[in-house]
């Protein structure tokens, strides 16, 4: 695949991973690419590099334009590997390049390498000039590590975002647009397991970036597609950020001999009884960074377990534990389970629940199996829950 031009002497040089399923701490069905850009004016930048095994394909990408040995500037937008792994390189193709980093980018490369190329450090606001294009940097820290940068082209209105706005996801196609409905999916995956513990972040950086006035025509990130109408993404990022979500409910359950299971179903059927969209995961079954996804988009959560020796069911606690990391911001939730001789799941939930900032509602139990009666009262539980949303 050869490079594409995005804008006039602005090219994708990355790389596709077309068989990443896995990718620091949610799955990636759907692949990935690395996005690295060249831009090319009298003087010749690239914006960030791709993971190391990928090296050859961007500087295939890189030679159909330009000798690497001309690039005067290698802007290192993020030092994770997934973007920093070919520098080394990338640095020894172009052996007069100044590496741009922030301050704690110039460190984490140290740390990272061993050297951080003797990097020149930005702030916000600092520009430099290729001739006919100016990049100006925007420190995007905790977007999601603290050295993230963000780097923008004014003369093209193309903003540079590295890991923000991005999704994982391997295409040959270059612009959501061109993409479909996949591309936002993965971006709100995307947002909801990486960026959304950071919701407060993104909100004031987004407002940052709107009383800057850039005139912001394309956003670029360096995972996925490429945003033609950014009001798209931003739009849905100022949403997942704020916790707004529609008239949706999340349930996730395990189960031990189907009691808990039968709960779930009941209650799921009095919520779609009164018209509200649920979807409902058994986690031992599931991919939790899916059932993450559909959580950002939800106001209210379920969660059950069976009673384990006083206690939650191994894997409800473990996901717990993961969604206790992303704290998605205003949810309301509910606990829910069966238990023998001793109760303990739901309270234990509802421990959990609550430490997460949830609005915590009342709870529903039974006692080993559920009777026909006690499978209305969760069908009319299901019910009355959905005069919270
Ligand atoms: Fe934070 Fe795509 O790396």
């Amino acid at each position: 695949m050869k490079p594409v031009e995005i804008k006039k002497g602005i090219y994708w040089v990355g790389a596709i991973d077309w068989n990443l399923r896995f990718c620091g701490s949610y799955n990636t069905p759907r692949g990935t690419t690395y996005n690295a850009y060249l831009i090319v004016d009298e003087k010749i930048a690239i914006v960030d590099t791709v993971k190391a095994g990928f090296e050859n394909e961007m500087l295939a990408r890189i030679e159909e334009i330009v000798d690497p040995a001309k690039i005067d500037y290698c802007i290192c937008q993020h030092s994770e590997l997934d973007h920093s792994g070919s520098m080394p390189c990338l640095m020894k193709a172009a052996m007069k390049a100044k590496v741009i980093a922030t301050q704690p980018g110039k460190e984490s490369l140290l740390a990272h390498f061993g050297t951080n190329w003797g990097a020149d450090v930005v702030k916000t606001g600092e520009t430099i000039s290729l001739g006919g294009k100016t990049l100006m940097f925007i420190e995007a820290n905790m977007l999601h590590w603290p050295d993230n940068m963000f780097t923008y082209i004014k003369e093209d209105g193309v903003l540079f975002t590295n890991d923000a706005f991005g999704g994982h996801i391997a295409t040959a196609k270059r612009y959501e647009d061109e993409v479909g409905t996949e591309a936002i999916q993965e971006a709100t995956k995307y947002f909801a397991v990486i960026v959304s513990v950071y919701s407060s972040m993104v909100a004031r950086k987004i407002k940052e970036i709107e009383e800057m006035r850039l005139g912001i025509g394309m956003i670029a990130p360096s995972h996925g597609v490429i945003w033609r109408q950014p009001k798209h993404i931003i739009d849905a990022y100022k949403r997942w950020s704020s916790g707004e979500a529609g008239r949706k409910v999340t349930v996730v359950f395990d189960t031990m001999w189907h009691s808990t299971e039968k709960m779930a179903q009941e209650i799921a059927r009095g919520i779609t009884y009164e018209g509200i969209e649920v979807r409902v995961f058994n986690l031992r079954t599931s991919d939790w960074s899916e059932i993450i996804k559909e959580i950002i988009e939800s106001r209210l959560i379920l969660v059950g377990s069976p009673t384990l020796n006083m206690g939650m069911y191994p894997s409800v606690g473990g996901f717990l534990t993961f969604l206790k990391g992303i704290r998605p911001p205003n949810k309301k939730a509910v606990a829910f389970g069966s238990y023998g001789w001793n109760k303990g799941a739901v309270k234990a939930i509802n421990d959990e629940l609550e430490k997460m900032n949830f609005k915590v509602l009342d709870s529903i139990e039974v006692k080993y199996i559920p009777t026909k009666e006690q499978l209305s009262s969760c069908f009319e539980f299901g019910r009355n829950l959905t005069k919270e949303l």
